[in-house]
């Protein structure tokens, strides 16, 4: 459990970090977050997050709650006092508190910043991926902006708890023509059997992972080839090997999908190739 989590340029005690009740997060969803990987005490490609951070909120007119660098050493602040080696910081903005209405409120709200960091046990994470998770698919309902990493998650916890009643570990979206758009919480991946790897291009029924991005350029350095294209539930099933990437899971090997074994039900190489080599190109930052 976190022990400190910076509010609004105080660090507080867990217990008593809190925001108000007329918050627009709480009242709409109004809010953007990211989530970093911490690896060995340093940060994972925070300049992609925080580059994506401000693609969010400028998308949305959420104002800037402070500059790239004050925002760098509160994520480095919240790291330290909780004193995380290995896990995830979560940072997340909203537009602030006004009395509720739906129309935005005027420009002297101060936009709500909140900072947490929390511990993962890479001994678990390396576990879990020795065996590879298992996928159901689910429709994909949501709204029409998920390039836009927004706390509107309710699918998406809706869509994790249908696979955990199924027995596995993460849920796969499915767009209106058959298509697997992403993960719940992350972007999913294919190898097809002629060794190309396959994933969606990018574009609004999906969000641009930064672990997703610095995976395209670990692969094209170890000569992988890739092609940015949509595939199905059949042509995963029917793959040599699937996964998915997220920042709190880096590279997971997928080895079931809706209850259909990949290959031979294993993580396959090309997979643990890109684990394994992942952080080689990642930008990491000490805190
Ligand atoms: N989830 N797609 C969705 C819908 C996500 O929520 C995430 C991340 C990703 C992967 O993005 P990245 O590689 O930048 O983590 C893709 C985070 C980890 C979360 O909500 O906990």
């Amino acid at each position: 459990m976190p022990r400190i989590v910076y509010v609004n340029g105080r660090y507080l005690p867990y217990a008593e970090a809190g925001v108000h009740v007329e918050d627009r997060g709480f009242q709409f969803a109004d809010s953007v977050y990211e989530v970093c990987e911490v690896k060995g005490g340093a940060l994972i490609d925070t300049t992609r997050h925080l580059a994506r951070l401000a693609r969010s909120l400028s998308e949305l007119k959420i104002a800037v709650p402070m500059a790239e660098r004050a925002l760098r050493h509160v994520l480095s602040e919240v790291v330290r006092r909780n004193r995380v080696r290995n896990g995830i910081v979560y940072l997340q903005v909203t537009r602030g508190q006004a009395a509720r209405d739906f129309l935005f409120p005027g420009p002297d709200t101060e936009p709500t910043l909140v900072a947490l960091a929390r511990s993962i046990d890479p001994a678990k994470v390396a576990a879990k991926a020795k065996q590879g998770i298992s996928i159901r698919s689910v429709p994909d309902q949501r709204w029409g902006r998920c390039d836009l990493k927004t706390v509107m998650l309710l699918p998406a916890a809706l869509a994790k708890e249908v696979a955990r009643t199924a027995g596995a570990q993460e849920a796969w979206f499915v767009d209106e023509a058959g298509f697997v758009t992403e993960g719940a919480s992350s972007n999913a991946w294919i190898v097809r059997a002629d060794g190309f790897v396959l994933t969606r291009p990018l574009d609004s029924r999906l969000l641009g992972g930064v672990t997703r991005a610095t995976a395209l350029e670990v692969l094209k350095a170890q000569g992988v080839p890739v092609e940015q294209r949509s595939f199905t539930i059949a042509e995963a099933q029917a793959a040599k090997e699937a996964f998915v990437t997220s920042a709190s899971a880096t590279v997971m090997p997928v080895v079931r999908i809706d209850g259909r074994a990949v290959a031979d039900g294993k993580p396959g190489p090309v997979t643990l190739r890109l684990r394994e080599k992942f952080h080689d190109l990642a930008e990491i930052t000490p805190v």
